[in-house]
């Protein structure tokens, strides 16, 4: 039984020392590459994954986040430092524990905790009563101190004496060629600051960049809901733009471009189809949530959601326009997307506008094909459907070309010399000429 500041002392040393096993609780999209991060800087970690799936990929060797670098998964797989599982009570082996659990929304939009809860429970009934706990997945103002805390101490754990909780929001942007989870600065907030020094000193371990503290979780969850915030309704301020843009015809992408020219005081944010994955549409919901429990009125926030939700219908209006300029017969068209991921380069297509655009080709008995190299098979309509491959025919044989993720891994060449006509929502770099070519 260690004293109590000695609970303190000795995880700080196991950081130093390395020593100090790490248990990741979810091992997607944010909690893979974070574990290979860490077990690349010699920290043993257990990566806690419920996805039945995911332990068979890990143990079969396939890397199932395509922003991991294979050979750093391969690498760190089968060294002594990684090893997955479902089985919680090895939760007692950890002296650090970070959750990277989903956070999404319910049927109503507000906040979903139910994998929160979940994770925080196996900590509450198998983790060791001196460990530091650090919450990564977004959330609202206030989960850290008023959720998770009290769940801790119910269950006997000291906070801030033997055991210790932080928020750190977890940065990464899948596909960003240049910032990854190992030199993205962190932002840390402790329930106190024995807590936050202790998640400092730990992140400073693993990660290369700044790691800079706050004054509370409560402050660190509103950091990370800012940042997101503050893109969705820049977005939809550029989505909504280009509308008024087409009908004044004026290419919003050249006033974008000269915008950007200003070198203070503004910042480029592209129009498109609609925003998607598990962060930009859901995160200023939460937002929202917590502003009408506390009676504040939040009308811009949830403008942006609402403008940015009805892009993809905008853009099947724009479609049927030009399906009609090429005199398209009684037949229904054939309409070939390219690119389902929510943006270019990545293979997740969650909460993707290509879905509602999809859904609403169904409506009005459109035939379509998908193509995204990045992607193989995908669920849509209680379905799961193949993508196809790029091909001549397949081209040639479309009514139209609608591009909603312009990925580098694309035949752009082939397609401008075969396809009818191209909707391209992305502003694609590829000088099209031969083919009718619409841009958003
Ligand atoms: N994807 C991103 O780009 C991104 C970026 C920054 C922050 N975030 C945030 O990070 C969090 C995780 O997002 P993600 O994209 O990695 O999600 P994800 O769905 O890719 O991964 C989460 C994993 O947690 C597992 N899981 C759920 N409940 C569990 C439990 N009780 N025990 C063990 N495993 C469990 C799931 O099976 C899944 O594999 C979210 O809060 C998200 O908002 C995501």
């Amino acid at each position: 039984m260690h004293s109590l500041t000695g609970a303190y002392e000795l995880v700080q040393k196991k950081i130093n020392w390395n020593t100090a096993t790490i248990g990741i609780i979810g091992l997607g999209y944010v909690g893979l590459p974070l574990a290979i991060q860490i077990a690349n800087k010699n920290f043993k970690v257990i990566g806690f994954e419920k996805d039945k799936n995911k332990l068979k990929a890990i143990e079969n060797e396939v890397c199932y986040v395509q922003d991991v670098n294979a050979e750093h998964f391969f690498t760190t797989i089968r060294s002594k430092y990684f090893f997955a599982t479902d089985d919680f009570n090895l939760l007692q082996i950890t002296d650090i524990i970070i959750i990277c659990v989903p956070t999404p929304t319910d049927k109503e939009g507000n906040p979903d905790l139910t994998y929160v809860l979940e994770a925080i429970t196996a900590i509450a009934a198998h983790a060791s009563k001196n460990c530091l706990v650090i919450l990564e997945s977004t959330t609202y103002p206030g989960t850290t101190q008023e959720v998770l805390l009290p769940i801790l101490e119910n269950a006997n754990f000291k906070v801030g004496e033997s055991c210790f909780i932080a928020f750190s929001p977890e940065r990464i942007d899948p596909g960003n060629p240049k910032y990854k989870t190992v030199n993205t600065p962190r932002i840390v907030g402790g329930v106190t600051q024995k807590c936050t020094k202790l998640a400092i000193s730990f992140y400073k371990q693993v990660i290369e960049s700044e790691v800079y503290s706050v004054s509370s979780p409560a402050v660190a969850e509103m950091e990370k809901l800012l940042e997101n915030t503050f893109r969705n309704v820049n977005i939809a301020l550029v989505n909504e733009l280009t509308k008024l843009c087409h009908k004044l015809n004026i290419n919003i992408w050249e006033v974008i471009e000269a915008a950007a020219t200003k070198p203070y005081g503004y910042m480029a944010f592209y129009p498109g189809p609609g925003v998607g994955g598990h962060c930009i549409p859901i995160d200023p919901k939460y937002l929202e949530w917590k502003a009408k429990q506390v009676s504040v009125d939040v009308p811009l926030i949830h403008c942006a959601n609402e403008i940015n939700k009805r892009m993809p219908q905008y853009i099947v209006d724009r479609l049927n326009h030009y399906l009609q300029d090429g005199q398209q017969g009684l037949h229904p068209p054939h309409i070939t997307v390219i690119g389902l991921a929510y943006k270019k380069n990545i293979d997740d297509y969650r909460e993707s506008p290509a879905l509602s655009i999809l859904k609403d080709f169904n409506n009005l008995h459109y035939h379509w094909s998908v193509v995204d190299p990045n992607i193989l098979t995908f669920n849509f309509s209680d379905q799961t459907f193949d993508t196809v491959p790029l091909t001549e025919q397949l081209i040639s044989s479309s009514d139209c070309i609608l591009i909603l993720a312009n990925h580098d891994n694309i035949d752009y060449q082939m397609i401008d010399m075969h396809a009818k006509c191209i909707f391209d929502t992305r502003n694609t770099d590829y000088p099209f000429k031969n083919a009718r070519y619409y841009r958003l």
